[in-house]
């Protein structure tokens, strides 16, 4: 699959395969992913995988579409609110690349902002100055859901004189 067609069956899954997913597999997207951009080389990503009990805990309705594999995306912090924001946003890219490169291997993930709210991040056991990118489910599809079509981009252009 090219990068194109990642990009375009790329989606939220929300309902997974009891299929077990091997961490080899997860390790290397999350490598690949780490090759996102990133301003001054913070690398500002971290992973906390979590298990079986943290994950009852986290009680999420869907159970995180009963995905195999949970974890937690987390941005480093910085000294600055600007470098944070850039840290933030290339967790983000990471965050992208993780998905296209699951997606491109037949898998998907599900994006959960669950683990933003206080109780879930001290659950998490997230440092206060960290922020959480999302919480990521990880497997093989169930059900792929449809496309959700997108307004064309040239709406949202303008131009500079
Ligand atoms: C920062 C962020 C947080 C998200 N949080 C959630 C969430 O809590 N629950 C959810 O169902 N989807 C969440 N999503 C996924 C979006 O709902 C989804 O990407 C959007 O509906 C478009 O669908 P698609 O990804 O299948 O194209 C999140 C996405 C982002 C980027």
């Amino acid at each position: 699959m090219d990068v194109m067609d990642a990009i375009m069956a790329r989606r939220n899954i929300k309902k997974f395969k009891t299929d077990p997913v091997a961490r080899e597999q997860v390790l290397s997207w999350l490598e690949a992913a780490s090759y996102a951009p990133n301003h001054r080389m913070t690398e500002p990503w971290e992973i906390v995988f979590i298990g079986p009990e943290t994950r009852i805990k986290l009680n999420h309705k869907a159970n995180f579409g009963d995905a195999p594999v949970l974890l937690a995306l987390l941005s480093q912090p910085a000294s600055s609110q600007l470098a944070r924001d850039e840290n933030v946003i290339a967790a983000a890219s990471f965050a992208q690349n993780f998905q296209l490169a699951a997606t491109a291997a037949g898998l998907g993930v599900t994006w959960s902002s669950l683990g933003a709210a206080a109780h879930n991040r001290e659950l998490m056991e997230v440092p206060g100055d960290y922020d959480v990118i999302g919480i990521l489910g990880i497997g093989y599809p169930a059900e792929i859901p449809p496309v959700k079509p997108r307004t064309p981009i040239t709406e949202k252009m303008r131009e500079l004189p």
